[in-house]
């Protein structure tokens, strides 16, 4: 793979460098700036060398977010960065033309052009008509067809920032893990978590299924699971896969009266229940003690240890099972590889970030990495021919 050490030249070209500036914002303020302090290594390498960096992501799913309140965390970061409300056009080129050698300008957010998401072609030209160089250094989209990923890289030559090189690097090696290793996949959707399951099952020797995820195996092994979340059942994939035996499931939940909507104070009524006594009208939130203790032990014997997705409910305050396992996990000696939004925010809020071998900055593009060993945008940066 082609990295930034590869470009050959930097004083005064216009880089455009695709970053992952999707971060959590709360009342127009970065509430999580973990992705961009993952992002300054290549800002500051190119900046340093005396590149016009111009900056480009997404933030938010729909496009109605702007970048203005990234910038002011960015700029707490790294100097001389400034921020110009548009994308493309003569006055974003304008932007980019003024800018100062070693200066960083961030742009608005992609989305706001529906083009972004649709791969359109002439958007993907216009973008790359801002700058000479391109610089693929956001992971956690590198597995979007969109057209700052995989359009770009068609018009000019396109280079891996340090951050893309590193995650390709640690993703790989956890994909030869040494025995006794465990991994553990939580969150939720069976859909875009099979590929993963499925590779994890050839090289892992415990692989445990966690989060509303669990319930879908839950279920398919014939326990009650109430009115729990589940996905829609792909039964036969799943049976597939029950019949490995290094997969594990949760031995206990805590549960709640209700749906899966829940009500405000739920924690309150919660108990825990072994995974053959809970009642049709209950819903899982969490897993249960027994289950963090089965997860500690395999962790403490575990030489490595792959982890993506929550164990419970997490964005509705059950954090108690992923922040059990990222406790466990930190105690270990193994090997440890995490990645997730709600994962890493777990670790971050234990102050565990540096008891962790490599913490991604991907979440659904790390799955997809780990399932397939590569990703469309890192293909991608080989469409142009280099000089
Ligand atoms: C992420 O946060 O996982 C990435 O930034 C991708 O964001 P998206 O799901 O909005 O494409």
């Amino acid at each position: 793979m082609r990295t930034i050490r590869d470009i050959p030249q930097f004083e005064n070209i216009p880089i455009l460098v695709r970053v992952a500036m999707n971060v959590p914002l709360e009342q127009g303020r970065v509430v999580n700036d973990y992705r961009l302090r993952r992002a300054i290594p290549t800002i500051q390498y190119l900046s340093e060398r005396g590149a016009r960096v111009v900056l480009l992501s997404h933030i938010g799913e729909e496009g109605t977010e702007t970048l203005a309140p990234v910038y002011e965390a960015l700029k707490k970061l790294i100097p001389r960065v400034s921020f110009f409300p548009e994308t493309i056009g003569p006055r974003a080129r304008e932007a980019v033309r003024s800018l100062l050698p070693g200066h960083i300008l961030v742009l608005e957010n992609l989305r706001r052009d529906t083009r972004e998401q649709l791969n359109d072609e002439t958007f993907a030209r216009e973008l790359a008509a801002l700058g000479d160089v391109f610089v693929e250094d956001s992971f956690d989209t590198c597995h979007r067809r969109h057209a700052s990923i995989v359009g770009i890289p068609k018009f000019l030559p396109s280079y891996a920032g340090l951050l893309v090189e590193e995650e390709v690097r640690e993703l790989q090696k956890a994909l030869r893990p040494e025995s006794p290793s465990l991994a553990v996949i939580g969150g939720a959707k069976f859909s875009t978590k099979e590929a993963v399951l499925t590779t994890l099952l050839k090289t892992y020797d415990h692989v445990f299924v966690g989060g509303a995820l669990a319930n879908d195996f839950l279920k398919a092994a014939g326990h009650q699971v109430g009115k729990s979340l589940v996905s829609d059942q792909d039964t036969d994939s799943i049976q597939r896969l029950l019949g490995n035996p290094q997969l594990a499931l949760p031995i206990d939940a805590l549960v709640v009266p209700g749906d899966v909507v829940g009500t405000p104070n739920e924690q309150t009524s919660a108990r825990v229940a072994s995974v053959d006594a809970i009642h049709p009208d209950e819903s899982i939130r969490d897993q249960g003690p027994g289950t963090d203790a089965l997860l500690a032990s395999l962790a403490a014997q575990a030489k490595s240890i792959l982890w993506n997705g929550p164990l419970g409910k997490y964005e509705s305050g059950f954090v108690g099972a992923t922040d059990a396992f990222a406790a466990a996990t930190a105690r270990s000696a193994a090997h440890s590889v995490v990645g997730g939004g709600d994962t890493v925010a777990s670790i971050e809020t234990l102050g565990l970030l540096s008891k962790f071998s490599f913490v991604s900055t991907g979440g659904g593009a790390m799955l997809d990495f780990l399932a397939k060993g590569t990703l469309p945008g890192i293909e991608a940066l080989d469409a142009h021919p280099i000089a």
